[in-house]
């Protein structure tokens, strides 16, 4: 990996593209939490609702909700991941797309009846992480819900510092955003251990709709 600053985003391109091995956040199953929100929610896209993955990377979660019957879009930044995402899920029915959060296509916007955002915000310092967070709301159709699943701060400190991340784990303040600055209402926002680590971290699962 490059010593360049982590605040340039071409990091992520040069961690999929330089390495054989899989990034660190990859894993084969569905992140636990979400699939614990799916299934408390009985969610099922009936092949005809259209959902959105955020820095969906290989495809894991993307393809976790196609499974669920969801005309499903996953995108990165990355054209690497989303390359090796397609060849790791030649059958799949999920688009892939190479995107920019920070410049999304117009015809995306309010598009989506369910919209995916785990780990991706926690992974960008601020700037640009709140326009990052307007951008995931806005994705969001009219009844749509948004789910975020993010590792939590231990403290209330501000989780943004010079100098420590990525990744900068998120405080309520930074949670609040995705309806304080976005016109989308909070349904729930859970925070707790998370299931993956449950004695190391808590996360946060946090559950939004646009009416
Ligand atoms: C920490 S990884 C998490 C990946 C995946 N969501 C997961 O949970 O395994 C963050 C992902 O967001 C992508 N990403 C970062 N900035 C982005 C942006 N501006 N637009 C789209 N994707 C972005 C990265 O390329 C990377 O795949």
């Amino acid at each position: 990996m490059s010593d360049r600053p982590r605040t340039d985003l071409g990091w992520f391109e040069e961690l999929y593209a330089k390495t054989e091995q899989d990034p660190p956040w990859q894993r084969e199953r569905q992140r636990i939490s979400l699939e614990q929100w799916v299934e408390a929610q009985g969610l099922d896209g009936a092949n005809t609702k259209r959902a959105a993955v955020v820095g969906c990377g290989l495809g894991t979660d993307a393809e976790y909700i196609a499974s669920k019957n969801y005309n499903t879009v996953g995108f990165d930044l990355s054209p690497t991941a989303i390359r090796r995402a397609q060849e790791l899920h030649p059958d799949s029915n999920v688009e892939y797309v190479t995107a920019d959060l920070l410049r999304l296509p117009s015809d995306w916007r309010h598009a989506f009846d369910l919209v995916v955002e785990v780990w991706t915000v926690q992974a960008l310092p601020d700037p640009p992480r709140t326009q990052a967070i307007e951008a995931i709301a806005s994705l969001v159709a009219p009844q749509g819900d948004l789910i975020v699943i993010a590792i939590a701060r231990d403290d209330d400190g501000p989780d943004h510092r010079p100098g420590d991340g990525p990744p900068w784990f998120l405080n309520r303040n930074t949670i609040n955003k995705f309806d304080t600055l976005t016109g989308l209402t909070a349904r729930d926002i859970h925070l707790g251990p998370d299931p993956e680590a449950p004695d190391r971290r808590q996360s946060w699962t946090a559950h939004f709709t646009r009416s």
